[in-house]
C-alpha cells in the first residue's frame, strides 16, 4: 500500500500571500474553485493504492476539521490532520508522526508540499521509483539559470540520480529544481533518525548560540536530501507539465489558468458552458452553482466565482478570483484580481491589477514571486486585492492596490497599500 503526506506549514508561513491568508489558511484558499491541497488530495485518489493522506501542520485542528470531512467522503479515501506543536521544519514533522505513517505498513509514501500546483504526475513516479529501487524521489523540472536559485538545484548523473544537490544556492549550480513533490521509502525513517540524533547532539551548544528552532527541527532539503546527494539512493525525476508555487497572490491568479486549462482537458464539467452558462463565458470560466449570476454579465477568461457570490447586470470580469458572498454591483469592472470573502464592489466601479505572468515565449520561466516593494521602496505593480469584507463605492478605481479587510473605499486609489 502507500500513504500521502501533505505538508502545510503553519500561520507563520504564507505572510506573501497576505490579506488573502488573514482569514483563511493557505493551503484552502480556493484556485479554479478548489482549496489548493484539494488537487493533492484528488491526484493522490488516483494513485492505485493509496490508502491514507495525512496532512501536516502547525494549524490550529479546527481550522481544517471541516475540509478534512469533506475530502473523506468526496474521494472516499481516510484523510486526516496531523498538528505539529511547533514548526518542526519540512522533514521534523514526518519524523515526529513517523509511526503514524509506518503503521499499516506502507511500501512508500508520498510527501507533496502543499503550496505547490501542478499536473501531478503521481503514478510516473511510482513506476520510477520501483525501477531504480530507490530511497527518495524528487519531481524535478527545469527553470532559468537566474530563476534556480530561489529553488532547490540538482544535479544527475545519467543514471538519473542525484549526484549534487544544494538548496537555494547563492550561485548557479543546475537549472533542473525541485518542485517539492516526493516519493519516500520506508528507510528514509532510518536517515531521519541519524540526522535526528546528530541535530540533538549539537543541540547542547546550539542552545547557547540560541538558532530559535525547536531541537526537533528537520529540513528535508538541507538535512536529508543534500545528505542523500551522491549515495545512489536519490532520485530525480525531470518532468515537463505544468508545475508552480503559490507564494504571492499573483500567483494565484496565475495558477488559477492552468487549473481552469487543465480541467478542459480532464473535467469539462467544472467549467461553465459557452453555450448553456448563465450570461456570456469567453474562454475558462469556473462557476460555483450556488452563485447567481445577470444573463448580461461578460466573464473570462480564466474566471473563478464563488459560491453565493452574486453579479449585477452588465459586469465584466477577466482573469480574476470572486470569493465567496461578494456582491459585484451593476457595470462594473474587475481585472487581474482577487475580491475577498463578503466584498461589496458598488456600480460602475474599476478594480485592476497588473498581471505578472511569466513571459510565455520564455520556454521554462516561472512565474517570479516578486517582494511587494522594489529597491526604491515603491509597491511593485502586481494583481490587485480586496481583502475580506471590503466595500468599494459606486465609480470608485482601484488601480495595482492591495487593500486589507474591512476597509471602506470612497476614493480612487492607486498602487497603495490601504492598511
Ligand atoms: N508541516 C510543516 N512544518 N510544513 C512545513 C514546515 C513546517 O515546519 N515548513 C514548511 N512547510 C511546508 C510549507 O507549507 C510548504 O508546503 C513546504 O513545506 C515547503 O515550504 P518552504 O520551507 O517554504 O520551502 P520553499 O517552498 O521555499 O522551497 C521548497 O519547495 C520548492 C518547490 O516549491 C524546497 O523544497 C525547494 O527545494 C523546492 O524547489
Ligand atoms: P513562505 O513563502 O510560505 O515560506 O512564507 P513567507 O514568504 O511568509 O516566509 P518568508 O520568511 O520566506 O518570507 C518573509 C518575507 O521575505 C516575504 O514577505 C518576502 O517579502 C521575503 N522573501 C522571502 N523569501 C523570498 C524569496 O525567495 N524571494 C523574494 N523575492 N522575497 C522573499
Amino acid at each position: 500500500i502507500l500513504k500521502s503526506i501533505i505538508l502545510i506549514g503553519g500561520p507563520s508561513k504564507g505572510t506573501r500571500f497576505r490579506p488573502l491568508s488573514l482569514d483563511m489558511p493557505k493551503p484552502l484558499f480556493p484556485i479554479a474553485g478548489f482549496p489548493v491541497i484539494q488537487y493533492h488530495i484528488e491526484a493522490c485518489s488516483k494513485v492505485e493504492n493509496v490508502v491514507e493522506i495525512l496532512i501536516i501542520g502547525s494549524y490550529p485542528a479546527s481550522d481544517l476539521s471541516q475540509f478534512i470531512q469533506e475530502m473523506t467522503s468526496t474521494y472516499n479515501i481516510i484523510v486526516r490532520y496531523l498538528q505539529e506543536f511547533t514548526p518542526l521544519g519540512t522533514a521534523g514533522g514526518l519524523y515526529h508522526f513517523r509511526d503514524q505513517i509506518r503503521s499499516g505498513g506502507p511500501t512508500y509514501f508520498f510527501i507533496m508540499n502543499g503550496d505547490v500546483c501542478a499536473d501531478f504526475a503521481l503514478q510516473e513516479i511510482v513506476e520510477y521509483h520501483k525501477e531504480k529501487q530507490a530511497l527518495l524521489t524528487v519531481m524535478a523540472t527545469e527553470a532559468t539559470r537566474q530563476q534556480s536559485l530561489n529553488y532547490g538545484c540538482m544535479v544527475l548523473d545519467k543514471n538519473g540520480e542525484v549526484a549534487h544537490y544544494v538548496e537555494k544556492p547563492s550561485t548557479f549550480v543546475s537549472t533542473l529544481i525541485n518542485c517539492g513533490i516526493y516519493l519516500a521509502s520506508l528507510d528514509i525513517f532510518q536517515t531521519m533518525t541519524d540526522v535526528f540524533y546528530a541535530g540533538q547532539n549539537q543541540e547542547n551548544f546550539m542552545q547557547f548560540n540560541g538558532n530559535g528552532k525547536d531541537p526537533a527541527h528537520i529540513s528535508l532539503e538541507q538535512d536529508i536530501l543534500t545528505r542523500l546527494a551522491g549515495t545512489g539512493r536519490l532520485f530525480a525525476l525531470p518532468v515537463l507539465k505544468w508545475w508552480s508555487q503559490v507564494k504571492t497572490a499573483g500567483s494565484a491568479i496565475h495558477a488559477n489558468r492552468h487549473y481552469l486549462a487543465l480541467f478542459k482537458a480532464k473535467n469539462p464539467n467544472h467549467l461553465a458552458s459557452a453555450v448553456s452558462g448563465p450570461c456570456q463565458i469567453i474562454g475558462d470560466v469556473y462557476i460555483h452553482p450556488s452563485a447567481t449570476v445577470h444573463s448580461t454579465t461578460v466573464l473570462g477568461p480564466n474566471v473563478s466565482i464563488g459560491p453565493n457570490v452574486v453579479i449585477a447586470a452588465g459586469v465584466r470580469i477577466r482573469e480574476s478570483i470572486i470569493l465567496a458572498n461578494a456582491h459585484i454591483q451593476a457595470h462594473s469592472i474587475i481585472l487581474h484580481s482577487v475580491v475577498g470573502k463578503s466584498s461589496y464592489v458598488g456600480e460602475w466601479a474599476r478594480i485592476e491589477g497588473t498581471p505578472c505572468d511569466p513571459s510565455a515565449d520564455k520556454p521554462f520561466v516561472k512565474m517570479e514571486n516578486l517582494p511587494l516593494f522594489n529597491a526604491n521602496g515603491k509597491l511593485n505593480p502586481s494583481i490587485t486585492i480586496l481583502g475580506t469584507s471590503v466595500r468599494l463605492a459606486a465609480e470608485k478605481i482601484v488601480l495595482n492596490s492591495i487593500v486589507l479587510p474591512h476597509k471602506e473605499l470612497t476614493r480612487n486609489f492607486k498602487n497603495e497599500i490601504i492598511l
